[in-house]
């Protein structure tokens, strides 16, 4: 069976409104089923980790449920290794710092100048904390693809980290990172993975990938603001946990310190629901896993459709230069979120412009500042644009009349 985007978007209460939604890369829409796993947790279930009580412990079993819905997601088959925090930053901050105490002046870590902020600074400061020397994988700028010779070139024996993301927010190009990983391996160092901006378009495979850590955030995949980390058995046991001493020891509390946000935890479970429901409307049945497979193989061929149309329309504009991969023959390297400027008018003007006509756009460096850098494009960035599975053929045709008029 066919994906049908009416299916999916009769799931979504928020595109009632009359409006073209092309900011998913900032934050996905939700389903109902998401808003309601939320409020339903308030009026059923709403009460503090571990009590000896019913609603405690059913608040536990929700929890349970969606750490098992994200080790589902995520690929791998150990629960306990799944962690819940605010967001994939503040996640990052504190694996970093747990991270750095196993390293020692004159060793090197690398990020990359394609990533978020997020999977940089984090690292840049725990290096500077430690002594460490902080090594960045350039860009190819004429596609924003990771130049892979630099990346074999910089990596030694001293190399203790490498962070990278699955796949840029700023120009959606996907790196190899299963090659990645493997090479980093060979040469000793660990991996950490920044799948934010891949988990709403690709299934993450972390068990396949063998990365030694991947986060991931549930309001870029339909759900609310939770940040999601998966790490090795191994170091999430090694490692020390920056936590209060009450906190327990085990797994995966200990990177749980403080109080969760119980309710929008059930709702990532509830978004996980949804995305294992866009599996079954393809006709896939079986476990969980193999549901989402089926979901992330319909979204991804989806989207790669939408995404060339839309890269085909926006090459018809003079005026628009896309920045990222505009090949139609490499679709298969990239998701359908895409940065460009324009030759007359200011990242920020071709916003506003759109946002007058309800289509909703972001501008800026979308934290993804080391590539605005290499690109030169700061201070105003880049207009972008975010196609996700719930976005039409139609609604692309309608942002490409806009930008006509600005022609
Ligand atoms: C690729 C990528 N990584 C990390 C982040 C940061 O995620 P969070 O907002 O959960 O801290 C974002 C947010 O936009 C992102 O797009």
């Amino acid at each position: 069976m066919k994906f049908r985007p009416e299916w999916a978007r009769s799931h979504f209460p928020a595109l009632d409104r009359p409006a073209v939604f092309l900011d998913g890369p900032a934050g996905s829409q939700v389903p109902r089923s998401v808003i309601d796993a939320i409020s339903s947790y308030y009026a059923k279930h709403n009460a503090n980790h571990g009590g000896c009580f019913r609603t405690s412990r059913e608040s536990d079993a929700v929890t349970d449920w969606a750490r098992r819905s994200c080790a589902d997601l995520l690929g791998v088959a150990d629960p306990e290794c799944v962690v819940f925090g605010a967001n994939m930053t503040t996640l990052t901050f504190a694996f970093s710092r747990a991270i750095a105490t196993e390293w020692q002046p004159g060793d090197e870590i690398m990020v990359t100048r394609l990533d978020h902020d997020a999977n940089v600074s984090p690292w840049v400061r725990a290096a500077q904390d430690r002594g460490v020397t902080v090594r960045h994988i350039a860009i190819h700028p004429e596609d924003c693809t990771l130049d892979q010779d630099d990346f074999r070139r910089q990596l030694s024996s001293r190399t203790k980290l490498v962070a990278i993301g699955c796949v840029s927010n700023a120009v959606g190009t996907r790196n190899p990172v299963a090659e990645m990983t493997k090479i980093a391996h060979e040469a000793g160092a660990m991996v950490f993975l920044d799948a934010v901006h891949h988990a709403p378009h690709l299934a993450i495979d972390a068990a396949a990938w063998d990365c030694d850590f991947v986060c991931c955030s549930a309001y870029k995949f339909f759900g609310p603001h939770v940040g999601v980390m998966y790490g090795k058995r191994e170091h999430l046991e090694r490692l020390p946990a920056y936590k209060v001493r009450p906190c327990p020891e085990t797994l995966p509390d200990r990177w749980m310190t403080g109080t969760q946000n119980f309710a929008a935890i059930a709702g990532v479970g509830a978004a996980i629901e949804y995305l294992s429901g866009v599996g079954r409307s393809v006709g896939v049945t079986g476990d969980r896993r193999a549901m989402l497979l089926g979901a992330f193989e319909a979204i991804e061929a989806y989207e790669r459709h939408l995404g060339a149309h839309m890269l085909a329309e926006l090459a018809t504009l003079k005026q628009v230069k896309v920045h990222g991969i505009t090949d139609l023959k490499r679709m298969g390297e990239r998701v359908p979120t895409v940065s460009f400027t324009h030759a007359k008018k200011s990242p920020a003007e071709v916003a506003e412009f759109l946002g007058e006509r309800d289509i909703f756009v972001w501008s800026g460096n979308y934290y993804a500042l080391p590539l605005t850098e290499a690109l030169g494009v700061e201070p105003h960035g880049m207009v972008r644009v975010g196609l996700l599975h719930y976005n039409t053929a139609a609604e692309v045709n309608e942002l490409i009349h806009a930008l006509r008029e600005l022609e």
